[in-house]
């Protein structure tokens, strides 16, 4: 059955990865360790306690400095896709992508972040890793900063604490535009730049532990989200200088609260905690800090120093499009304490009855996905572009070889559909990247075993396995869906798997 509602044309059709969960070759070609090299496997804990995953203390930190190898910190070892891209891109363009979002690791480039010069080695990669999408007819998307900050930073500079770090950003941010100006025309500033809060040693490179209450905590926090703001409205400037046609985007996490009843006091959890998640992107399109934070800031006595200028580089430099992750909604609600929760990638919240949840405590929502474009298009009216969607589900090989991953196509299929009805009711929307279209080690239990992929990674958690890639079911029925530009989701009786 054909889909009744289409997709543009020009639909940019893709996955996403990044460096630091795909590369590996963590310490080759003069790279230096970066935030995500610290990011320890804990086998022991439970996967549905996110806090708990992200959160690096001070011992962690010094032990994971003091560790080695990669034993124990599986994004150093990464799915080797620093050796493998090319066999990497040739399944891409099997499938038919039209897009690749990669990001560039600080850290190749500027191995401290300090050095006056570049390190070619790194730049060298990511020249080739371009060119070789670009042979395949395939658009690159490129982050600058995904969760890679130079550990070098964090240990003397306080992470984005510093407004030092803003130049060191710049400087690395001018190096790559310039360098890859002729091969990338699509930029994003700093993945899911709201997760300050969430993770920030690894967002901004902020030691919680560091700081002695709470309020001082925010402080720094914030202070280091104002760097990143206006380093992202400064990278937007000379992208547009140095490279005429580009297009920079903001890139947020589209949290979606729902309010558990229409008791106006749910609405107003569920509304307080949408309008906390707009804060980051409307920062970003309106160029200035909405009222709220400022009246936060205010009554619980945080000053952020803002040196004169900085109002109005935010308010000059905006972003072209507004790129989001999705992945679940969330509920809100005065009973929270009463009701059952689900784990998830912000916090525990409340359950949804109506949903279902993944084996990490996801709660798989199409129709928010159709919710969360409406909204964003109503409040920014530019253009939106979906660079991170998918469900991590552990998959089985059977004694054949075959990976039947249907319930990764199911989930696909329907948010596919909630898209093209958002678009269908006037949403403009760039193009979808699933995330991790390739299997690669998850941001926040380092587990290889948590799977997005079309492709499967024949690797374990402990990094055992040969790395082959294998297509998995949902690899043969996503190229169909990008062959007919999204008009067939069903799974055609006679697609040819293997
Ligand atoms: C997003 C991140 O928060 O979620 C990705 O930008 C991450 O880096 C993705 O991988 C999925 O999360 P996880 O923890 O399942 O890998």
């Amino acid at each position: 059955m054909k889909n009744k509602y289409k997709f543009p044309e020009n639909f940019l059709w893709g996955g996403a990865i990044a460096a630091n969960q795909a590369e590996g070759a963590w310490n080759i070609d003069g790279k230096g360790m970066s935030v995500a090299d610290i990011a320890k496997y804990k086998p022991n804990i439970d996967i549905k306690d996110y806090k708990s995953q992200w959160h690096v203390g001070i011992k962690d930190f010094k032990e994971a400095m003091n560790a080695e190898e990669d034993t124990f910190y599986p994004k150093r070892r990464g799915i080797d896709f620093y050796n493998r891209y090319r066999e990497d891109i040739a399944l891409f363009k099997e499938m038919g992508f039209k897009t690749l979002r990669v990001s560039i690791a600080w850290t190749r480039i500027f191995p401290k972040g300090i050095e006056e010069e570049p390190n070619e080695k790194g730049l060298q990669f990511y020249e080739n890793l371009f060119k070789e999408l670009r042979v395949n007819g395939i658009e690159p998307l490129v982050t600058l900063s995904h969760y890679e900050m130079p550990i070098y930073l964090v240990n003397n500079y306080d992470g984005w604490v510093s407004r030092e770090v803003i130049d060191m950003f710049i400087k690395y941010s001018k190096v790559c535009f310039k360098r890859y100006k002729d091969l990338v025309k699509y930029w994003l500033t700093f993945n899911e730049i709201d997760s300050v809060f969430r993770h920030a040693f690894t967002t901004v490179g902020v030691l919680e532990e560091k700081y002695k209450s709470k309020r001082e905590t925010e402080e720094a926090i914030y202070q280091a989200l104002h760097h990143q703001f206006v380093a992202a409205s400064l990278a937007t400037k000379y992208c547009h200088e140095i490279i005429q046609d580009s297009q920079v985007g903001c890139m947020v996490t589209k949290t979606l609260t729902y309010a558990e009843t229409c008791n106006p006091d749910d609405v107003i959890l569920a509304q307080r905690d949408n309008r906390n998640n707009s804060m980051y992107s409307d920062v970003q399109v309106f160029g200035e800090y909405p009222i709220h934070i400022k009246r936060y800031w205010e009554k619980n006595n945080i000053n952020i120093k803002m040196l004169e200028g900085d109002e109005d580089i935010l308010k000059q430099y905006t972003a072209d499009f507004v790129a989001f992750s999705y992945y679940m909604s969330m509920v809100q609600s005065i009973n929270a304490e009463k009701r059952e929760k689900v784990g998830g990638n912000l916090v525990t919240g409340v359950k949804n009855p109506y949903l279902p949840t993944s084996e990490w405590g996801w709660q798989i929502d199409s129709k928010g996905l159709r919710i969360a474009l409406i909204d964003l298009y109503d409040r920014y009216r530019k253009p939106l572009w979906i660079v991170e969607n998918g469900v991590g589900a552990y998959d089985t090989v059977e004694n054949d070889g075959s990976i039947n991953d249907d319930y990764r196509i199911e989930y696909f299929k329907n948010h596919f559909e909630q898209i093209a009805i958002a678009i269908d009711e006037g949403v403009e929307c760039m193009g979808y990247t699933s995330w991790g279209c390739i299997d690669i080690i998850s941001a926040s239990t380092s587990q290889m075993s948590k799977r997005y992929g079309f492709i499967y990674v024949d690797q374990d958690d402990m990094g055992n396995g040969t790395k082959n890639r294998v297509k998995k079911k949902s690899f043969y029925w996503y190229k169909n869906v990008i062959a007919t530009n999204g008009e067939v989701l069903d799974l055609p009786t006679n697609m040819v798997v293997g």
